[in-house]
């Protein structure tokens, strides 16, 4: 099902459209000093003596072959086939699971994709600081979820203004102490947004991040916010990413076992009067949502809005999510994700038998949760070939500017081939890249994404 975007975010989408993508991107270079007919990348019309300004609205008009559109290398792209499965079946299994879903928007930070979630139903975009939560709110999108504690004094007369200028946007943030309760407070006495603020509880565990680390804390905390009067409780909130078992079972154990505490907190909170009824209980990233879903709709003693915050289930990777993803470990009626995402890299360099030298490195892939993974090949010719997953073709290295790809010694490999790679962790790769192609399953470019890190 596609929801209407909010006139103002779609109007700020079709504008971001149109906005010449400037040669300094990375990849689009070459494309500047020679802009290209209907063949290439500068679309219909461009051309010598009509240097149409590439911008994605071109990309879309013209749906460049990406190997062939005058882009230079390294190139991060998404695959629109994956993409549109992935939004689809997590904003299915959220229906199913009756849970709501404001997606993690700090993974991506393109307010084209966020848009593309809004459009399946999404019931707000999450962020982790005010920053992002401005970018965000600079493209209209009109309710945020800062799933972080927010003591940043111009950062709160900004949230200020803006929520008194329009009463159609809301948002919310994390506390989790007094001190955090009285900034907040502080603030919004001296910069009135006209309304009072709703804030969700965050709990945490022993040794773990942000979040009170009793409910009793938890209590005194939501009792603090509510007496404000520039403050509401409007639930409570936790993350289950940190804690590990010493096997997956005992992980997903202890995950369970958060997402109950925080269900009997709002239980608890308003049993005592400090939380709103029905009160908004968030948790989940995208390794462990079938659990956090489950827990926070089973039957308690209230009814809650549970709202997962996954973000990395959009691109998924060919990495540590797709090992640990819910279809992964199994679980019924889990979303089956496809991995998005794809580092295509030219082969600079054979210096040994068994190496080749990547022109792409840590500037353009993330490298804190394991290697790329060679996927394809690409060779000057244009041939293909997949690369099989048992050959031995493997990332070993990278450095800034470089990975080296070891291979079998035979292996049909040679400078100026470009090699497609998958990805693991979709946070860290994305943010070295501030445009990427969205690729059909042919290989042409049909639209392109910003990305505001
Ligand atoms: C508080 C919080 N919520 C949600 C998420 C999203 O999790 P994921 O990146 O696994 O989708 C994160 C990710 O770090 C997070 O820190």
């Amino acid at each position: 099902v596609r929801h209407r975007l909010p006139p103002r975010v779609a109007e700020r989408l079709r504008a971001l459209g149109e906005r010449p993508i400037d040669p300094t991107e990375k990849g689009f270079g070459s494309l500047a000093w020679r802009p290209v007919g209907a063949a290439g990348a500068g679309g219909p019309g461009a051309g010598a003596g009509n240097p149409a300004r590439v911008s994605a609205a071109s990309l879309a008009a013209a749906r460049p072959a990406l190997h062939a559109g005058g882009f230079t290398y390294p190139l991060l792209t998404l695959r629109d086939s994956a993409l549109q499965n992935n939004v689809a079946a997590m904003a299915a299994f959220c229906g199913r699971a009756g849970v709501a879903l404001a997606p993690h928007g700090k993974t991506t930070m393109s307010p084209e994709l966020a848009g593309l979630q809004l459009a399946h139903g999404a019931w707000g975009i999450t962020v982790a600081s005010v920053g992002q939560l401005q970018m965000y709110r600079s493209f209209g999108f009109p309710r945020l979820l800062l799933a972080n504690e927010l003591v940043d004094p111009a950062g709160i007369a900004w949230l200020a203004g803006e929520l008194a200028r329009d009463p159609g946007f809301e948002a919310y943030c994390y506390v989790d102490s007094l001190d955090g309760v009285q900034i907040l407070d502080r603030a919004l006495t001296r910069h009135r947004a006209g309304r009072a603020l709703p804030v969700l509880v965050e709990i945490g565990h022993a040794s773990g991040r942000t979040g009170c680390r009793t409910d009793e804390q938890a209590l005194e905390v939501a009792k603090a916010a509510e007496a404000t009067g520039t403050l509401t409780v409007a639930g409570v909130a936790g993350y289950e990413g940190g804690p590990r078992g010493e096997s997956q079972a005992d992980t997903l154990e202890l995950v369970a076992a958060f997402c109950r505490r925080l269900r009997g907190l709002a239980d608890a909170l308003v049993a005592a009067g400090v939380s709103r009824n029905e009160p908004i209980v968030t948790a989940g990233g995208s390794a462990f949502f079938d659990v956090v879903a489950r827990e926070l709709t089973a039957p308690g003693a209230r009814a809650v809005t549970a709202i997962l915050r996954s973000g990395c289930y959009l691109t998924h990777d060919h990495g540590i999510y797709a090992k640990i993803s819910p279809a992964t470990r199994g679980v019924a009626g889990a979303p089956d994700l496809r991995p998005a995402l794809e580092l295509w890299a030219l082969v600079v360099s054979r210096p040994e038998p068994g190496l080749a030298l990547l022109g792409a490195g840590r500037r353009d892939v993330g490298f804190d949760s394991g290697s790329p993974l060679p996927l394809r090949v690409v060779r000057r010719d244009g041939s293909r070939s997949r690369v099989p997953a048992t050959d031995g073709w493997r990332v070993t290295d990278l450095n800034d500017q470089h990975a080296f790809l070891h291979l079998p010694e035979d292996a049909a490999l040679a400078p100026g081939d470009v090699v497609g790679l998958g990805i693991s962790h979709p946070c860290t790769t994305l943010d070295k890249w501030r445009v990427l192609m969205v690729l059909n399953d042919d290989d042409r470019v049909i639209e392109a994404v910003h990305s505001f890190f």
